[in-house]
C-alpha cells in the first residue's frame, strides 16, 4: 500500500515551487520597501496564546486547533499571536518605539479542505505595532495592493471599522435586539453564536442570515467620535494614495482581537474562499498579552490562494530557470575531468550539470534539452588527450572548438567567460 500525504496537507512540487519563490522574494521586496524586518516565530506555542487572543468563540479556537490537549501546546493557525508573543517576550519595543515586522511561514487549522483551503496553509504575515494613526492603517492596505499587482493579479479591497470598547458594546446590544426579535429566522449556528459572538452573524454565508442581516443596524453609524475620525482619516489617505476600495459594514473577521480598521483583499476567483488576504487594527491586543499598552495593525496574505490566483490570472508568469551548461562526457577519463570542471564552474556561480551514467552522445544531448541548458561542452578522451573540447550553443546550434589547455579553475573560468558573452 502506497502511503499518501494526510488530506488537507500538500506537497509543492519543483514546478509549482518556482511560482512560490517568485511570490515569496515579491512579498520581500515590497515588504523591505516599507521598512519591515523579518522575525520568524516557532510553530508550537502554549494553546492559551490562542484561546487569549483569538478568543475562545471562534470558529479557530472552539474547533479548527491542532492541539496537543495533554501537553497544552497547539500548532499556530495563524501569526499575529506569535509574533506578539515574541515582540512581548524580547521587550522589541524598547529598542525601537515602532516596529514593523514581517514572517512567513505554514499555519494549521483544522478546516474542511476544498479549493482554496487547506488544513496546513502559509501565510505571508505583516505587523505594525506601536503606531496609532490612521495612516498607517492605509499604508498597510497600499502595501497589500501594490504585492498583489506586482503579481500580475485583480483583487478588491473592502474596508470596515469594528469600532473600539467605547462604541462596540452599544452596537452590539442594539444588534442582538434586531436579531432576537427575527431569531427563528437564523441559522443554528447564528442563534447559538447571539449570546457569544452575534457580529459573526453580519458575515454568515447562509442565504436566510444574510438576507435578514441586510436591514440590521450598521456598524458604521454606531462608532464614537474617536473612531469615526479614525475612519474618516483611512479613508481620506486611502483616496491620496491612489487606493480603490469599497466599504463593506457586514465584513467582521474570524478572530476577536480587531478593533476600529478590518479589511479583506476580495477576488471571486477562488469559489467560495473569496479572501485572499485580511487584517485589521488590533489596538487592546498587546496589552490583554501581558505587554505593553502599544496599539498594531496587520494583514496576512494567503499564500496558496495567490498562487492558484495566478495560475487563473497570469499567463506565462514565471519561466522555468536554465542550466548555464551541461557536461556531455564520453569515456571515463572525460567523465572523471567533466565532474571536476562542474564542481569548479559551480564555484563560479554557474548553473552547471552532467550525466554520468555513461549514456550516449545523442541521449545525453536530449538531456542537456531538457533541463534546458544554454550551452553542452562535449569532452571525449581522444579530444580531452588533445586539450579541447566542442562548445555547442543550444539555440542556434553554432558549434566551436574550445580550448582545454592550463589548470581547471583557469578552463572553468574561461568558459564562465565566453558563456557570460555569449547569447544563448
Ligand atoms: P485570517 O483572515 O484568518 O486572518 O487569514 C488571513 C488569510 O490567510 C486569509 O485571507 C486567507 O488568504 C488565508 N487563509 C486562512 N485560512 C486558510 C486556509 N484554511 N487555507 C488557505 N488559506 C487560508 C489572520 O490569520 C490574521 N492573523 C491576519 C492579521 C494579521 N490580522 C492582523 N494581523
Amino acid at each position: 500500500m502506497k502511503i499518501k500525504a494526510i488530506n488537507g496537507f500538500k506537497d509543492i512540487l519543483p514546478d509549482a515551487a518556482l511560482r512560490w519563490q517568485h511570490i515569496e522574494q515579491t512579498a520581500r521586496d515590497i515588504f523591505e520597501r516599507f521598512g519591515m524586518r523579518e522575525i520568524r516565530m516557532p510553530i508550537l506555542e502554549k494553546t492559551e496564546l490562542f484561546s487569549r487572543s483569538i478568543g475562545e468563540a471562534t470558529d479557530i479556537v472552539e474547533k479548527e486547533m491542532y492541539s496537543f490537549s495533554d501537553k497544552g501546546i497547539t500548532m499556530r493557525p495563524e501569526a499575529t499571536a506569535s509574533l506578539l508573543r515574541a515582540f512581548i517576550e524580547h521587550g522589541l519595543h524598547v529598542q525601537q518605539p515602532v516596529q514593523r515586522l514581517y514572517t512567513i511561514g505554514p499555519m494549521f487549522r483544522h478546516e474542511r479542505p476544498q479549493k482554496g483551503r487547506l488544513r496546513q496553509f502559509h501565510q505571508m504575515d505583516v505587523e505594525i505595532i506601536g503606531a496609532t494613526e490612521p495612516q498607517v492603517d492605509a499604508e498597510l492596505m497600499a502595501m497589500g495592493q501594490m504585492l498583489l499587482n506586482s503579481l500580475g493579479l485583480k483583487v478588491s479591497l473592502e474596508v470596515n471599522s469594528l469600532g473600539c470598547p467605547d462604541c462596540r458594546p452599544g452596537f452590539r446590544t442594539q444588534l442582538i435586539e434586531y436579531l432576537e426579535e427575527r431569531k427563528d429566522d437564523l441559522c443554528e449556528d447564528c442563534r447559538r453564536r447571539l449570546s457569544t459572538n452575534p457580529l459573526r452573524t453580519l458575515d454568515c454565508k447562509s442565504r436566510g442570515c444574510k438576507a435578514l442581516v441586510k436591514d440590521a443596524p450598521s456598524i458604521l453609524k454606531s462608532l464614537c467620535n474617536a473612531c469615526n475620525e479614525h475612519f474618516a482619516e483611512v479613508e481620506h489617505t486611502l483616496g491620496l494614495l491612489g487606493v480603490t476600495y469599497s466599504k463593506n459594514r457586514f465584513m467582521v473577521r474570524g478572530l476577536d482581537y480587531y478593533t476600529r480598521t478590518t479589511f479583506e483583499f476580495i477576488t471571486g476567483d477562488l469559489g467560495a474562499q473569496a479572501a485572499v488576504g485580511a487584517g485589521g487594527r488590533y489596538d487592546g491586543l498587546i496589552e490583554q498579552l501581558g505587554g505593553p499598552k502599544l496599539p498594531g495593525i496587520g494583514f496576512a496574505m494567503g499564500m496558496e490562494r495567490i498562487a492558484l490566483l495566478m495560475e487563473q490570472q497570469v499567463e506565462n508568469g514565471i519561466h522555468k530557470p536554465s542550466a548555464d551548461i551541461f557536461v556531455a562526457a564520453l569515456g571515463a577519463k572525460a567523465s572523471e575531468y567533466g565532474c571536476v570542471l562542474v564542481q569548479n564552474l559551480r564555484s563560479l556561480k554557474l548553473k552547471a550539470a552532467m550525466d554520468y551514467s555513461g549514456r550516449s552522445l545523442k541521449a545525453q544531448m536530449k538531456q542537456a534539452g531538457r533541463i534546458n541548458s544554454r550551452f553542452t561542452l562535449i569532452i571525449g578522451d581522444n579530444e580531452l588527450a588533445e586539450e579541447k573540447a566542442v562548445l555547442r550553443n543550444m539555440q542556434t546550434q553554432e558549434q566551436v572548438d574550445f580550448p582545454l589547455n592550463g589548470t581547471g579553475v583557469e578552463q572553468a573560468q574561461r568558459l564562465a567567460d565566453y558563456t557570460e558573452s555569449s547569447q544563448g
